[in-house]
């Protein structure tokens, strides 16, 4: 993997975990890290320090634990919070402290109630001791994307003399739009003309645009996106780890980079971040939903049986989900009802097919999806009349 690659930090166990419902318990967050750990992400967010006794306890076990991607903690610019990351992630073989204050000026006039030299001086101490403490230190200016250009060139100037080896620009609240934004991401990276750091992007879902904004920060050069699996996080969620992963994998011609993960893995750990998390996976969900493999309408069954490219731009098989369903319902078509028939079994004559076809239809107003229990409750009694 060249050093081109985009590297994906997931940020399923700290901001994942702040969506309205989640409550993770240490145990927990360990079996999701380690699935995190085969899935081959570079850099695991593994909690918020200072936030709670519970979140600095789960860090420090993840640290010690987790073998292979470098284990991020969250700290606000408080000397206090950079020390609580430290001493949760210092038990890891590459420990990162990942600080951030926000650069917009609706965020330092009303939240910090700061003026932006003050925003500039907590970045310089933060950082600073941030990196007497470890090598590798993220900086992120949150709220990024609402905040003026120059000053913002400013700040990230700063947190990089510092010693911050990552930058990252976030859309904190999901307000940006793809074309905007990587024009802005674009300026920003220029303006700060640093080509020994690497710059990363961080998006919220408010709009649906997280997953898009984030491609369009990559097509502008950012290396790192941080995300998390099944896009859980705050309000509507983050950028989809498994969306992204698989949109660059798919498209890597367009883009000229890829990530390292391994793709194999993004079913089962989706499914076992749902299951922990108790937030369902919706059916339609892009690449490991229950429906991103399945077909009911006739013309697209029968596009997949003569070749699966037809309708399937990515194979189930490499993203570790179950093969390809034919779902039959009133949309279905002939072809794949006598397919079913035939990978049940039964072998009909021509005549048997067509009144078979004709129940099926009915059975199908009836019920909506028909099983292959109905099919062959329908075949069984209504045409062989009882006989197997
Ligand atoms: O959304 C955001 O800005 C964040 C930062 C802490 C990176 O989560
Ligand atoms: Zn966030």
């Amino acid at each position: 993997m060249s050093d081109d690659r985009v590297r994906v930090f997931d940020t399923t166990l700290r901001d994942g975990e702040q969506s309205p419902g989640i409550n993770l318990n240490s145990q927990e967050k360990l079996h999701i890290a380690y699935q995190l750990a085969a899935l081959g992400v570079d850099i695991i967010e593994a909690g918020f320090p200072a936030a709670s006794p519970g979140d600095a306890e789960a860090v420090r076990l993840i640290a010690e634990k987790v073998k292979g991607p470098i284990i991020a903690g969250l700290s606000r610019t408080r000397r206090e919070d950079i020390r609580a990351a430290f001493e949760a992630v210092k038990y890891g073989e590459r420990p990162r402290i990942h600080v951030f204050i926000a650069t917009s000026d609706i965020h330092m006039q009303y939240k910090l109630k700061m003026t932006r030299e003050e925003v500039l001086e907590e970045i310089r101490s933060a950082v600073g001791y941030a990196k007497s403490l470890v090598a590798d230190v993220e900086f992120s200016a949150e709220d990024g994307s609402r905040s003026d250009p120059e000053f913002l060139i400013e700040a990230f100037k700063v947190a990089a003399d510092c010693g911050a080896t990552t930058l990252n620009l976030p859309d904190t609240v999901g307000y940006a739009i793809p074309e905007e934004f990587g024009d802005f991401f674009s300026r920003v990276m220029k303006g700060v003309g640093r080509e020994d750091v690497i710059w990363s992007v961080h998006c919220h879902d408010d709009l649906g645009l997280a997953v898009a904004n984030s491609l369009v920060a990559v097509k502008a050069g950012a290396r790192q996106v941080e995300c998390t699996i099944n896009g859980i996080g705050e309000r509507a969620g983050n950028a989809s780890l498994e969306e992204i992963v698989m949109a660059l994998r798919t498209r890597k011609e367009y883009f000229g980079t890829e990530t390292g993960i391994n793709t194999t893995h993004l079913y089962p750990t989706s499914r076992l971040v749902s299951r922990l998390t108790g937030f369902v996976i919706p059916p339609n969900k892009a690449v490991v939903g229950d429906n991103a493999f399945s077909h009911e309408a006739g013309i697209h069954q029968h596009g997949v049986l003569c070749d699966k490219r037809t309708y399937e731009i990515m194979r189930p098989q490499d993203v570790g989900a179950p093969d390809t369903k034919l779902v039959l319902g009133k949309h279905s078509g002939r072809h794949a009802f006598s397919e079913r028939i035939k990978g049940l079994g039964y072998h009909l004559n021509e005549e048997e097919m067509a009144k078979a076809f004709v129940l099926f239809k009915d059975l199908c107003d009836k019920k909506g999806i028909v099983s292959d229990g109905d099919i062959e409750a329908l075949v069984v009694d209504e045409i062989l009349g009882g006989a197997t």
